[in-house]
């Protein structure tokens, strides 16, 4: 992965003093990782070097699962599913419709809607013919998420009303200190624990992530690996060198001048749902006190022909991260149809159309002055998604101590979670 920032909008010496406020913080990464564990709010980023999580989440993958398995339905929200949805859509999920025959499958089921349900329920009727072809994961932190309560028990007794008793065939993954940990265990229910401080947003490298990109037949260590990589530079005290520390100062810089938008302009359609990772994990990290950037999610080509008026005409309140991977997959276009509208085209890959839009698009922005950052990916792999989930839950740190935010805890999402809970017990 390479950073591009040419056309920030800031001066490298601008850029150079800012960052050295966060040398500390660089250091106090460097001794979590030294430590090892999960005592410090930043002890995510030791989850990728855990050997015996993902010891432990293969062998319970291989001993609830065959080659009978179908679908995968996790049932989760926010932090925990959004990380492992958008590295399944990256790699099989986006193509699910045109490759209806491809299995296993992951669903995943957040918000509590009638209509989602009862067609999972059709779906679970008509193709499910054993327990073994379907596995249910239970994902939530705190245990107590009313969507994930109320999806989970849907579910279950969908599957029972045919089957009987699957609660072999449901794995928990939750704090150990749950309620939910606790009931699961009492009933026999397989579990996999999130570590202590690991919260929702930077658990994908736990078993949060890794069970249904496992299930899925993605490769797990792949994801690490580049994980792995972007911690050694994202500790780093050089900010030349550390992508997290450079990204995170250019936002909060450009924040200064009014820049309050972060657009994620992503320009492959596989990789919305990383966009929207991000957005989560930007938005429940920083928004607080009265403060925060706000977290868009675009799509080239897409959104070109939707917002890209409003973002290169509009107010200039937008910082853009431009995402796009160096990959070509070789598929060309050969004009025959209509030739005459065709120049320019003919014999050109579909990779090299979007290029030449995507150049077309910077040579825009630079001239209107909208300032943007580049993040170039090797590919669409899952080391490549690896890498930029590391990187970009490691700048949330760096974020975190320019804007004087603390990145780790979301307490008005804790404040609607508490409200719902009592209306419900009222009603
Ligand atoms: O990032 C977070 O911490 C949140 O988005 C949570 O993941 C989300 O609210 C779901 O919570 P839980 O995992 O406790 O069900």
């Amino acid at each position: 992965m390479e950073l591009k920032i040419d056309n920030a909008g800031i001066a490298r010496e601008i850029i150079k003093k800012t960052g050295e406020n966060l040398i500390p913080v660089s250091e106090q990464i460097n001794t979590v990782v030294l430590q090892g564990g999960y005592k410090a709010n930043e002890s995510f980023v030791n989850l990728p070097s855990d050997e015996e999580i993902l010891k432990e989440v293969k062998k319970v993958a291989s001993e609830k699962t065959d080659q009978n398995l179908k679908y995968i339905i996790v049932v989760g929200i926010g932090g925990s599913n959004l990380g492992a949805k958008a590295v399944y859509d990256a790699m099989h999920g986006h193509l699910d419709l045109l490759n209806p025959k491809r299995f296993p499958k992951i669903i995943f089921i957040d918000t509590n809607n009638s209509e989602t349900l009862s067609n999972l329920k059709n779906l679970l009727n008509t193709e499910i013919k054993d327990p073994s072809e379907i596995i249910i994961n239970v994902v939530s932190k705190s245990g107590n998420t009313v969507e994930t309560i109320a999806n989970t028990e849907f579910i279950a007794g969908a599957l029972s009303e045919k089957f009987g008793d699957i609660s072999d065939r449901i794995i928990v993954t939750t704090d150990e200190d749950s309620v939910l940990c606790k009931k699961s265990e009492e009933k026999g229910i397989t579990l996999l624990s999130i570590p202590e401080n690991v919260s929702g947003r930077y658990s994908v490298f736990s078993a949060v992530g890794l069970l249904p990109i496992i299930l899925a037949g993605i490769d797990a260590e792949e994801f690490l690996r580049g994980a792995k990589n972007m911690k050694t530079l994202c500790i780093s005290e050089n900010i030349s060198e550390n992508p997290a520390m450079l990204s995170a100062t250019i936002l909060f810089l450009n924040y200064e001048k009014g820049k309050t938008i972060n657009d994620n302009f992503l320009f492959h359609g596989e990789l919305e749902t990383l966009g929207k990772w991000y957005r989560q994990l930007m938005g429940e990290s920083i928004g607080k006190n009265g403060k925060g950037l706000t977290p868009t999610v675009s799509i080239g080509s897409t959104d070109l022909h939707s917002v890209g008026q409003l973002y290169i005409g509009g107010p200039k309140d937008k910082l853009i991260s431009f995402i796009k991977s160096k990959k070509s997959n070789g598929v060309s276009i050969s004009t025959g149809l209509l030739p005459e509208l065709a120049e320019g085209i003919n014999g050109k890959s579909s990779e090299g159309i979007s290029d030449a839009i995507f150049e077309g698009v910077k040579m825009t922005y630079i001239k209107k002055e909208v300032p943007f950052m580049e993040i170039i990916l090797d590919d669409i792999s899952p080391k490549s998604i690896g890498e930029f989930m590391q990187f970009k839950m490691m700048e949330m740190i760096y974020l975190g101590e320019l804007l004087e935010v603390n990145v780790f805890n979301q307490p008005d999402v804790e404040a609607y979670k508490e409200e719902t809970r009592r209306i419900l017990l009222e009603k």
